[in-house]
């Protein structure tokens, strides 16, 4: 497994250009002992966001078809996203070394990894947490799958109705062309390392 160590030393090598210091990076299962708290509530905020944004595009796409799902992907993930961190005290996102909405940039600590892993296959890249100084950040690759395609595909595999909402609403589109079980991106979480869950 040579991945983790690249990306691990890619990132250790831009850090000393950020305010952060020194910028370490685990295997999520592997993160010191400190850090396990925040790594466990950054990743249940992941699972919640994928799982409400995976039941609310499969709904929609069933209902109105892959143009009207984008809609869902528009004007729902940002605000879903926002809410799932809010209730985990976490704050959550996704990006991707190629963007549809430029605003889902990689936070600052993600970029290196992000770009490292551009092109690759998604089993290729591992998840890795991040030592941050009071956070932990997590990042989950995202694989390109079947549904996907409608929306993120090659142009014979493109739903016509929704490639031209997105072309409407995404003018800087560079989220098209990906093909099954490729990296489509990375699903990221920043969790606070005195993270205490919400009293009952
Ligand atoms: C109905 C169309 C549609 C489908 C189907 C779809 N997406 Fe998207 N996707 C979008 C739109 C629109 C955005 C921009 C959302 C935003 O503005 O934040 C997006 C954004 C993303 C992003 C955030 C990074 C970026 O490029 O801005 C990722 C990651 C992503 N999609 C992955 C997937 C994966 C994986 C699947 C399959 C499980 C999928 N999408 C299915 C339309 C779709």
């Amino acid at each position: 497994m040579k991945a983790p160590v690249r990306v691990a030393v890619a990132v250790v090598v831009t850090a000393s250009s950020f305010t952060l210091g020194a910028q370490q990076s685990f295997a999520p299962e592997a993160a010191p002992t400190e850090l396990k708290a925040a790594v466990a509530a950054a990743d249940d905020a992941l699972v919640a966001l994928r799982q409400r944004l995976t039941a609310r595009l499969m709904e929609e796409m069933q209902k109105g078809g892959p143009a009207k799902a984008v809609a869902v992907c528009r004007d729902e993930a940002p605000a879903l996203s926002a809410e799932v961190g809010r209730a985990a005290g976490v704050v959550v996102g996704r990006t991707s070394d190629r963007l549809r909405n430029p605003e889902n940039r990689p936070p600052a600590w993600a970029e290196a990894a992000v770009k490292a892993a551009a092109g690759r296959q998604a089993a290729d890249v591992a998840p890795a947490a991040f030592a941050l100084g009071d956070k932990v950040g997590l990042l989950r690759p995202i694989a390109m799958a079947g549904p996907c395609a409608r929306c993120h595909g090659t142009a014979s595999d493109l739903d016509p109705a929704a490639a031209a909402a997105i072309r409407a609403a995404y003018p800087l589109d560079a989220a098209t062309g990906f093909r099954a079980g490729e990296l489509r991106g990375f699903a990221w979480a920043e969790a606070p390392l005195n993270h205490s869950l919400p009293e009952k």
